[in-house]
């Protein structure tokens, strides 16, 4: 009986691979029961530069033995000694973080899965899906992990589904979508927070023994602080073009947590999932609770291959309409914030016009009218056109501006009221609020309970009429302007703590009904500038508002934070007034993302206009490349006082690029930009765009063909001296 404990404590204690095995030969063999080595199970999963592998130990304990690159499995089974229990469980014998904790019926908050089968489908010659199924020794709880893998982008989207049969529902404490093991000699962690108008702070650390943990708590509106992506470089920090890292981001629009926990033998454990948070979640038996997917990539060639693959997955596999082209739009937003009617919108669809953009978006505004929408006090929930501004309705402005040759494109946000508004008095009960105590108001709002079916079918039923009323609109910027606080939901009673992760879950049945009878249209994630920027609100979108600041200067930072993990063709770039610069740095700036305009055309100067009309024209013939090609981040500015970043297209016959000098307080003795991505053989024309009417290139290498080769170990001399000023450089293979 001894004997027997013993083994059975030995076999599931956190002990290297290599040491259990032998410990369970041995006890196994004392029990005169053979094992061979063989007897080890490996699932490997690969991608064309990384692989990850898992092995089933002889007592089915599930161990990650391995991620890195690509190697040859063989190797990997003779390389398993630091091999560490995956998706570890709470209650038992493993002394960390915990990828899951349940409570069962009976009290006892324990697991002990064991691998029951496992099996690799293939999807298509790119993508795999490895799934292992997990039972527990004793309760009648599965957990399956999905490792679904794309060859070629080289990324893995990793989830678990957890569900049980017992009588009554369990309380599931942790629930992570991931846990990798990482063995290097020390951890680089690169996080990005902020605020409003400053998102994106990129900050570095070294992971210390213990935890670091990176979450959210805001419900809604989750990113305000803390963006759910991050680098974590192995063996020093890495560069963006060398280094080992992981980028990796969870793919969920609520709260969010990523641990990092460098255990006693300085290895990390990372976890990545919702946000455990006051959410210990009631499972109802044989309901199946679905994390969201954590994305992730491994490169061994630094940051920029690591971006580049998340980028090409995204816009192949987790962007809405990932490989389509985006509209150019003029905004009201900024030029008129509450104050228009008709003519003024009119007046707009003009400039609209004037500029060559594809579409006007009106934001904010046009809403309601017992308590009219005249400012962000009132009338959010009326979803009827406010009769003093727009007395002939939405459908006759989409008829105007389409007769004006722009598409129309109008803001929303869907989940929100102020309780000055017909649908509060109607409703005071669909609203997040605790029972008991006042209503806490942000922007004067508050979050509509769409975990209630009746409120989330008037959602749903509010953009779909308007879509039927109105076919011809064309574009939805879909706003939430609020965090939670003070939340609570007057439908989930007593299952309160279900509410942060109910919300995001009704929020995506929501947007995935819209989405089976409207598939292609366009829409902008928006969050109060960048509080949803996550690929699960980008299964239904195709582009986010990155920031509410469009100062240039601060945007070359925050566009370069998110350019880590999201394309270029997802980032919502406008032209607005913000800032003191020049309207070409303005306008290079916003060129690097889905170029848009938010700024008042008529009031233009002449030459602004010409400048604008040219820059649109432009970036049309270029967006593809900014859009679709292969970036690379040349130079950072947050280590230098310029920066500098180019696209290039997958045959290597164009590309762009982007220079600015920041604020350098010394004399610029500027090295020359070398270029990354060009083929070495091929001889490129060096153009020099982007001009403002009246100057000339200053680009010393304008007009000029060099060779790929000489470009990359060379490079051009894009860096001015003049503070604050801006270049972009076309280049192109000669035929
Ligand atoms: C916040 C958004 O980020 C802005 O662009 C604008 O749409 C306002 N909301 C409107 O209320």
């Amino acid at each position: 009986m001894y004997m027997r404990k013993r083994m059975i404590y030995l076999l599931s204690k956190r002990i290297p691979m290599k040491r259990n095995h032998l410990y369970c030969g041995l006890i196994l063999a004392m029990l005169g029961v053979q094992i061979s080595a063989s007897a080890q199970k490996q699932i490997d999963i690969q991608t064309s530069h990384s692989g990850l592998v898992f092995t089933v130990a002889p007592n089915n304990k599930l161990y990650q033995s391995y991620l890195g690159k690509n190697i040859q499995p063989a190797t990997v089974r003779t390389a398993n000694a630091t091999a560490r229990e995956a998706y570890a469980q709470g209650g038992g014998s493993f002394l960390f973080q915990p990828a899951i904790r349940m409570v069962h019926t009976d009290g006892s908050a324990s697991l002990d899965l064991r691998v029951a089968e496992y099996h690799t489908t293939r999807v298509n010659d790119n993508n795999s899906v490895t799934r292992i199924v997990l039972k527990d020794s004793v309760y009648p709880v599965t957990v399956q992990l999905f490792l679904s893998s794309f060859y070629k982008e080289d990324v893995i989207k990793s989830w678990a589904v957890i569900s049980h049969k017992e009588k009554k529902p369990v309380r599931i404490t942790n629930f992570a979508s991931s846990m990798l093991n990482l063995h290097a000699d020390s951890y680089w962690l690169t996080q990005f927070h902020g605020d409003w108008a400053e998102e994106m702070h990129e900050e570095d650390s070294k992971l210390t023994s213990g935890m670091k943990v990176i979450d959210s708590k805001l419900g809604s509106r989750a990113n305000m602080y803390q963006t759910p992506a991050f680098l974590l470089s192995l063996n020093g920090p890495s560069t963006e073009t060398e280094g080992e890292l992981v980028a990796g981001t969870l793919a969920w629009s609520g709260n969010f947590q990523f641990v990092f926990e460098v255990d006693e033998k300085n290895q990390l454990n990372v976890l990545s999932g919702i946000n455990p948070y006051a959410s210990d979640y009631q499972l109802e038996p044989n309901t199946d609770f679905t994390t969201p997917e954590f994305i992730f990539t491994y490169s061994a060639k630094g940051r920029g291959q690591a971006s580049r693959n998340l980028h090409n997955w995204a816009r192949n596999h987790g962007v809405l309409n990932g490989k389509g082209s985006r509209y150019t739009l003029l905004n009201n937003w900024e030029a008129t914030q509450f104050d228009f009617d008709e003519q003024k919108l009119s007046g707009l669809f003009d400039e609209a016009r004037l500029l060559g953009t594809d579409l006007f978006l009106l934001d904010d505004g046009w809403f309601a009218n017992k308590y009219p929408r005249n400012d962000d006090h009132a009338g959010l929930g009326d979803w009827q056109e406010n009769k003093k501004k727009l007395p002939s309705g939405l459908g006759h402005l989409v008829k105007e501006a389409t007769a004006k040759g722009v598409k129309f494109g109008i803001w929303l946000e869907p989940e929100m009221l102020n309780p000055k508004s017909e649908l509060y008095e109607k409703h005071p009960n669909w609203v997040l609020k605790l029972q008991n105590r006042p209503e806490d108001y942000f922007r004067n709002q508050l979050v509509l309970d769409i975990i209630n079916p009746e409120v989330s079918e008037f959602v749903y039923k509010m953009v779909d009429d308007m879509l039927t009323k109105n076919p011809g609109i064309a574009y939805i910027k879909w706003d939430c302007n609020r965090m939670m606080t003070n939340a609570g939901s007057p439908y989930l009673g007593e299952k309160q703590s279900n509410l942060y992760i109910d919300y995001v879950r009704s929020l995506y049945a929501i947007l995935d009904r819209l989405r089976k009878k409207y598939p292609e249209l366009p829409m902008m994630l928006c969050s109060g500038g960048g509080g949803r920027t996550d690929y699960g609100g980008l299964k239904y979108f195709t582009e986010f508002w990155p920031s509410d600041n469009t100062d240039p200067y601060d945007r070359i930072f925050i566009q370069w934070g998110y350019s880590y993990f999201f394309p270029a063709n997802t980032i919502a770039c406008h032209v607005t007034s913000w800032g003191k610069q020049s309207l070409k740095f303005r306008t290079d700036v916003a060129m690097m993302g889905r170029l848009g305009y938010d700024i008042d055309v008529a009031r233009m100067p002449e030459n602004d206009l010409k400048f604008s009309q040219q820059a649109v024209a432009s970036y049309k013939n270029l967006s593809a490349v900014i859009g679709q090609g292969d970036q690379y981040r040349l130079v950072n500015p947050n280590q230098q006082q310029r920066a500098a970043v180019m696209y290039v297209d997958s045959n290597k016959s164009k590309a762009v690029l982007f220079a600015y000098t920041l604020q350098p307080r010394y004399s610029t003795n500027w090295t020359p930009v070398k270029l990354q991505g060009l083929e070495a053989a091929k001889l490129y024309m060096v153009k020099e765009i982007n001009l403002y009417p009246g100057t000339q290139a200053s680009l010393p290498e304008h007009n000029k063909q060099y060779t790929g080769e000489y470009l990359m170990n060379v490079g051009l001399q894009v860096s001015s001296a003049n503070p604050l000023t801006s270049t972009v450089v076309e280049i192109t293979a000669a035929p």
